[in-house]
């Protein structure tokens, strides 16, 4: 039965990757908060329910972009369509593909698909609707990223790298944002139990069952991290210190490069 929680106040959340996993878990969860939403992803079909499931439940407007964002030019159309939509108010930038697989096996398509989806895209998608969002001082930005992101494994290199630059390209906007009421949350997961394990050629089953969250589970403490007003949230770390230890740390070295001199361990003695 629908619960119409419709709240013309929310705005429009867009949400890309929103046909399976994390992202479809986000677009009921806006949903469930008043925002209508726009859905992106390649699978028409599983947009097509997911926004109809979702129209039904809430009474919210959901409308659904079937696109490649691995695809200069669906990603152009993409971004065309935020930057001139001032409805949008909220942006997951969830879509993602993995290939877990060590640099010299993986292929040429494997390698820009996760470049280009992971991190350009991501990149352009926050590009179209940041100036809005900054001219209306009003706009929250959710970039979702990986704790392999600050920590790389045989296997992960491309995919470590791809959500790197998330990881720095959202530290970097906060900074840039500080001033402003847009907001721009990281997010950063750690096993999940979505497709993109079957994805990346590395199955569920493989890993340590016990360190698997379930994506409502992620979500909703993504949610709840945004709520508190956390710049980034590490929805399976119970010690919050580990975190401003590591931020402390890269304060510190970046800090601690800026002597201008080579370290005395580098300057030939005598
Ligand atoms: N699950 C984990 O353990 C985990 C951990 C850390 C971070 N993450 C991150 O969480 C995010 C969501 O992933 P997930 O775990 O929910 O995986 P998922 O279930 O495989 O979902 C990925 C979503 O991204 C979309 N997508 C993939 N390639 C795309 C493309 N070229 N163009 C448009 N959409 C594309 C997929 O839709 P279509 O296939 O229909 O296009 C799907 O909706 C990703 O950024 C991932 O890196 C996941």
């Amino acid at each position: 039965m629908s619960t119409h929680n419709h709240n013309p106040a929310a705005g429009t959340a867009v949400v890309t990757g929103a046909s399976a996993g994390l992202g479809k878990i986000y677009a009921d969860r806006l949903a469930k908060r008043g925002y209508d939403l726009i859905l992106v992803a390649r699978r028409g079909d599983r947009l097509d329910s997911v926004a109809a499931a979702l129209r039904a439940a809430h009474g919210v407007k959901v409308s659904t972009i079937v696109a490649d964002l691995g695809a200069a030019a669906d990603l152009d159309r993409v971004a065309a369509a935020l930057a001139a939509d001032s409805s949008v108010t909220l942006l997951v930038n969830n879509a993602g593909t993995s290939t877990l697989a060590p640099v010299v096996q993986t292929s040429q398509v494997q390698l820009d698909g996760m470049n280009r989806v992971n991190a350009d895209a991501l990149a352009r998608l926050s590009h179209a609707v940041l100036p809005g969002f900054v001219a209306r001082d009003h706009g929250t930005l959710i970039n979702i990223g990986s704790v392999l992101g600050s920590f790389a494994i045989p296997g992960s290199s491309i995919y470590s790298g791809t959500k790197a630059y998330v990881q720095l390209f959202s530290l970097g906007l906060q900074a840039e944002l500080a001033a402003t009421k847009v907001k721009v949350q990281l997010v950063l997961p750690a096993a999940t139990a979505t497709d993109i394990w079957e994805i990346s050629g590395v199955p569920l089953s493989a890993l340590d069952q016990a360190t698997i969250m379930t994506p409502e589970h992620c979500v909703d403490a993504a949610l709840a991290g945004l709520d508190m007003g956390e710049a980034i949230t590490l929805p399976s770390v119970e010690d919050s210190g580990l975190l401003a230890a590591f931020e402390t740390a890269r304060a510190a070295l970046f800090a601690g490069a800026q002597s201008g001199t080579p370290a005395s361990r580098y300057q030939i003695k005598g």
